[in-house]
């Protein structure tokens, strides 16, 4: 099978054939001291069955040292299937903010929900990229860059783990589309690998993560993947938590490890068993076994046993851990105690929703709403499904409002606030009528319901998901960037009727815009996302000002798909799909900068009720000359020294408008030709609230890892010589101040 990874790395990995724990970290040392004096108590059977989960994510009790068992359960944006508990905003939308104190809550309010449950291990964040703009998952994620990704596992990972409750970085690594998962090879070289996909797994193994998921196949199978699980993760990056595989439930169980995957570094299995409803297990008493017949060694199987009591002992579940109150199977059983577990999270939901939604169009001040008389709503996106939120499952299906998309990355509603039910609830103070037309398809109601109201909104669509489920012919990816239902026609017909038309997308990703972005009577675009439970009090919040709009698109808008550097694979292979990463490292605005490819909306970019200057920018410190960071080895892309701040950008921003709100200022660098990077790298970004007429002045912090690239030959970071460039701006377009780094 072909594997491009580096064959320098290769040759370093074959020397680690087993990565043992080996703490380096204070946080992990006191764990590590209590799992190793448990293991003393277990026979090889208990610490296998540490390893091993039999029901869907359990691992069972071992009374003799009072361990509890562990639930594991899905997913990264709320506790699915299960009741009383949220439904957050999707990564994609917490990205959007480009606020990490958002960012953070939302773990912290996922964490207790979770807690609140009794799941000891939630099975998010998911880190995985918008490589290709179509890419079934990546809403679950946090865009199409490796700098926005990394801060947002961080602050999640960060979150999540103050309540206690184990997190998992996924999927570890390359997973990025769904077509022929379970048997593609994402070939990947080895400084891509760095730059770009390796980025949010360092940055959760610095958030203390306690688990990280494997992903499919990488040449050969991720979850036996000696170079990236062993190499990359437990020895590069110091690893010391425990790594299980993806769940191989989809009947596609040639997919699944064998024994031998803890000798490339597998801690757990799970679901336990080979093919659903097997009874056998590749680890269980197989590999009991297997280290009775010497082919997986004891030594190994202690290192995954403390890995995983390590986890535990972290997060401090050997005390006080609640126990599981529910049953993810069956919403009914006795074990179902439906503890409500969504506190007050619903403001944090709904200011989230706000803050994640993008303005990309304003003409004619349509926004903020001041009072209008008429307002026509359209399309299906604004109102329920009329069978309720939960019908489908997995949520595959686009009926009514779109708050998140399908699959297992999903989590049931409490309930659902739709735009219809928000804006109307919101339009009686301004005594303002509702009408409203919900059919997708039907044009001459679209037309009637738009025609001589004050504003009309159009809601239109896009979806995708897991590719377990197909949904409207799309198998998980999505087929085409077109809005679904017919959107643009919907769009066309209602703005051939009503001058004030503003357009609502709830959407996974890009949809082309290009059919109508530049009619006079579209006066408005509003991009929502995917924005969970409170979805229509988070527009309402927008619609009428009460939040001043500060989301920044996670990815570029292109024109056309044919704009964009990666596509989805959809060949139908004999054998094993191969998916050259050949692009490198120019995704999204990275190859919209190097080819000159003019976006509808760049990267970073979005729309404020006010406006913002920026001034005084000041480029301090300096890394010209700095020693290359450590040589590759045990902890090496981790150093502190590589990951100390030495540059520092300070300038300021003026709130010159007359509405308080949210500046988003993001930092890009620009390296020397000679490193052949992009043209601009996102390296810092921050929200700034700022009263009308006042200043801020801003901070951000560049380390020498921040400005170094990875030297395939000599294996280590490595800042290139020459000028590095600095931009601080509003968008990856928007350059408002420019310096060099002395
Ligand atoms: C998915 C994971 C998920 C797991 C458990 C796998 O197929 O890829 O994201 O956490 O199933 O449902």
């Amino acid at each position: 099978m072909k594997f491009s990874y580096s064959s320098v790395v290769t040759a370093a990995i074959a020397l680690l054939p087993v990565v043992s724990a080996q703490v380096n970290s204070s946080e992990w040392n006191a764990a590590y001291a209590k799992a190793k004096s448990t293991l003393a108590l277990l026979n090889l059977s208990d610490k296998v069955s540490l390893a091993t989960g039999y029901c869907t994510g359990n691992i069972p009790t071992i009374p003799a040292i009072n361990f509890t068992g562990l639930c594991l359960e899905d997913s990264a944006l709320g506790v699915k299937d299960t009741d009383y508990s949220s439904a957050f905003p999707a990564g994609i939308n917490v990205a959007a903010t480009f606020n990490r104190t958002l960012m953070r809550q939302r773990g912290v309010a996922m964490g207790q929900e979770f807690r609140g449950k009794g799941v000891n291990i939630q099975l998010g964040p998911m880190m995985n990229f918008m490589r290709a703009p179509a890419s079934g998952r990546a809403w679950e994620g946090f865009g199409g860059d490796p700098y926005l990704s990394g801060e947002g596992a961080f602050e999640t990972i960060t979150g999540i783990q103050s309540q206690g409750v184990q997190a998992v970085a996924k999927h570890f690594i390359d997973y990025e589309q769904e077509h022929s998962r379970m048997s593609s090879s994402s070939n990947v070289d080895d400084r891509l690998q760095h730059e770009i996909y390796l980025h949010p797994f360092l940055r959760s193994v610095q958030a203390n993560v306690a688990a990280v998921m494997c992903s499919y196949i990488n040449g050969t199978y991720a979850c036996e993947n000696n170079a990236t699980l062993n190499g990359l993760l437990k020895y590069e990056l110091a690893f010391q938590g425990c790594k299980l595989n993806g769940w191989f439930r989809y009947d596609d169980w040639t997919a699944t490890p064998s024994t031998t995957s803890a000798n490339d570094g597998l801690d757990m299995t799970m679901p336990g068993d080979i093919f659903p409803g097997s009874i056998v297990s590749w680890f269980g008493e197989s590999l009991v076994l297997a280290v009775q017949l010497g082919t997986v060694p004891e030594s190994r199987v202690d290192d995954m046993a403390t890995r995983i009591l390590a986890g535990w002992y972290l997060l401090g579940q050997e005390q006080g851990y609640p126990p599981v109150n529910f049953d993810s199977k069956d919403p009914l059983s006795s074990v179902n105690q439906h503890v409500n577990v969504q506190g007050d999270h619903a403001s944090l939901i709904r200011t989230i929703g706000a803050a994640s939604t993008v303005l990309l169009k304003n003409e004619n001040n349509a926004l903020p709403l001041n009072k209008p008389k008429t307002i026509g709503i359209i399309g299906n996106d604004a109102g329920p499904n009329p069978l309720g939120p939960n019908i489908c499952i997995a949520k595959g299906c686009d009926i009514g409002i779109l708050g998140m998309g399908w699959g297992s990355g999903t989590a049931n509603y409490p309930y659902l606030i739709t735009p219809l039910d928000a804006i109307t609830n919101r339009s009686s103070l301004d005594g303002t009528q509702v009408y409203s037309s919900l059919d997708d398809f039907d044009l001459d109601a679209a037309a009637d319901t738009a025609s001589g109201k004050d504003v009309a909104f159009v809601f239109i669509t896009a979806d995708s998901g897991e590719g377990s489920l197909t949904v409207e012919g799309n198998a998980g990816d999505r087929n085409n960037l077109q809005a679904w239902h017919s959107g643009d026609a919907l769009v066309e017909k209602v703005a051939s009727v009503n001058n004030n038309t503003i357009v609502v997308v709830n959407t996974v990703g890009p949809i082309v815009v290009e059919a109508w972005i530049d009619n006079p009577n579209v006066t408005g675009l509003v991009w929502s996302g995917l924005p969970g439970e409170e979805a229509g009090n988070s527009l309402i919040d927008i619609l009428y000002g009460a939040y001043n709009p500060s989301g920044r698109l996670p990815y570029t808008i292109g024109k056309s798909i044919d704009d964009y550097a990666a596509q989805i694979n959809t060949s139908i292979p004999i054998g094993i799909l191969e998916i050259p990463y050949s692009e490198g490292l120019f995704i999204d605005y990275r190859h919209f900068d190097e080819a000159n490819i003019t976006p509808r909306y760049e990267y970073g970019f979005g729309l404020s009720y006010t406006t913002f200057s920026y001034s005084d920018l000041i480029v301090s410190g300096s890394v010209s000359g700095a020693a290359p960071g450590p040589s590759y080895g045990f902890g090496s892309s981790l150093d502190p020294s590589l990951h100390a701040p030495v540059v520092f950008v300070n300038f300021t921003l003026t709130n010159t408008g007359n509405i308080a709100g949210h500046e988003t200022p993001q930092l890009y660098i620009s390296l020397p030709a000679s490193s052949q990077s992009p043209p601009y790298i996102l390296k810092g970004f921050d929200s700034v609230f700022i009263n009308p007429g006042e200043s801020r002045e801003v901070s951000m912090e560049l380390s020498q890892y921040d400005l170094s690239i990875w030297n395939v030959v000599t294996q280590r970071w490595e800042v290139p010589s020459g000028t590095i460039g600095v931009t601080v701006g509003a968008s990856s377009r928007d350059h408002r101040l420019t310096g060099v780094i002395g």
